[in-house]
């Protein structure tokens, strides 16, 4: 197969946790690409997050993803879009869904229809929460097989904008692929997520929060990786298929916790049980196999124990990246029991 060459990209939603990490990886391993970020900066955006990136190599557009006349203006310009942006918290979505019906629906609407009218090369970012959870004791793992069975309005939505990105590519030719990815982590992740939560309240002298029993299983893959994985997918996937991306790290959440307060000379108690998420998902597990034997793709971060001191110490160094957040985010949280 050969390698699709794209010159100009759009990436939505890269002042975000994992888009951010996506544009900084393109710009570090992909000389020739200029990529142009489509950014609402919603509390979970920061155009800080793309510091360093050479102006040359960038360009940042503050706009939404529902704004149909700005979008084609963009897609005029672009051989390839990215989409990450989404709202992408799944407590915010019980608390308050109507953005992410926008966002996460109306917004993948409003892309895909430029998409088809310039015939712009689709890659959507999605998530293995699509496929609703497993049970502790399952031997199975996620496929690109697996029916859909989401649990949240978050993972509902974006069930439905996986479900219109595969309705545009059979009905109007639209060249798209999917990707389903599991929890990722690494720096600048929003603290209002369970890893950089925990850290954050660590360095606060705040006691870290465990949803219900701590038993809940997520497979944790860095950010780099799915970047990589995502690169891959982009240039040489097939048009049409959907890929899952994981790097075989499941983890209960008492287990991750207990990583993290021994790396950072906490006692194993030394957490807070709170009020257990509505609707929360038991176990995510994926089986990346398509993805590493059709595309070659492998994850270079094994190592969870490195990959967790090396965000404890982004977090601990970037102090004023999160500071303003945390009370705010913390207040949230304290109002929901959590
Ligand atoms: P994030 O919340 O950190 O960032 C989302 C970004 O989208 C922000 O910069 C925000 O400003 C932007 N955005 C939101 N609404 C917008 C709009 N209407 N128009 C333009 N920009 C808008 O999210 P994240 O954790 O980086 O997730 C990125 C993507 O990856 C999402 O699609 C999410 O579903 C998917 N995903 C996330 C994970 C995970 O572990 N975090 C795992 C698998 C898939
Ligand atoms: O699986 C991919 C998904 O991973 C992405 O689609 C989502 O965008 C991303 O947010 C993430 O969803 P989760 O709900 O799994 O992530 P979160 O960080 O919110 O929670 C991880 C686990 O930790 C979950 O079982 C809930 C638990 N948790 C979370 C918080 C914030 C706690 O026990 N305590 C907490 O304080």
């Amino acid at each position: 197969m050969a390698d699709a060459e794209f010159k100009n990209i759009i990436v939505t939603g890269a002042a975000g946790f994992i888009g951010s990490n996506f544009a900084h990886w393109v710009v570090d391993n992909q000389p020739d690409v200029h990529v142009t970020v489509l950014d609402a900066l919603t509390y979970a955006g920061n155009r800080e997050n793309l510091a360093g990136i050479p102006e040359k190599r960038l360009t940042f557009v503050h706009g939404d993803i529902c704004d149909g006349p700005l979008v084609d203006e963009l897609f005029k310009r672009a051989d390839a879009c990215v989409h990450f942006a989404a709202e992408s918290h799944n407590d915010n979505s019980i608390a308050n869904p109507a953005p992410f019906l926008r966002t996460n629906v109306e917004g993948t609407y409003t892309l895909l229809e430029a998409a088809h009218r310039h015939g712009t090369r689709f890659h959507h970012i999605s998530t293995d929460e699509v496929y609703g959870d497993l049970a502790l004791d399952d031997p199975a793992r996620f496929t690109e097989e697996t029916p859909y069975r989401p649990s949240s309005p978050y993972s509902s939505t974006k069930a439905s904008s996986d479900m219109l990105v595969r309705a545009w590519v059979r009905t109007y030719g639209v060249k798209a692929t999917i990707s389903n990815c599991s929890n990722n982590y690494g720096p600048r992740q929003h603290i209002e997520k369970f890893i950089p939560r925990q850290i954050t309240n660590i360095l606060c002298g705040i006691r870290p929060k465990l949803y219900g029993d701590g038993l809940n299983v997520r497979d944790w893959i860095h950010t780099e990786d799915h970047s990589s994985a995502v690169w891959e997918i982009l240039t040489r996937g097939r048009i049409g298929e959907t890929y899952l991306i994981g790097a075989d790290g499941e983890r209960s959440n008492i287990d991750v916790l207990r990583s993290i307060l021994a790396a950072m000379g906490k006692e194993p108690d030394d957490f807070d049980w709170v009020r257990d998420r509505p609707g929360h998902d038991r176990r995510y597990a994926i089986d990346s196999t398509k993805l590493r034997t059709e595309l070659g793709w492998l994850p270079k971060h094994t190592d969870f124990a490195e990959g967790l001191a090396a965000t404890i110490a982004w977090y601990a160094d970037n102090e004023a990246w999160w500071r303003g957040a945390k009370e705010a985010t913390e207040a949230k949280y304290a109002a929901q029991g959590q």
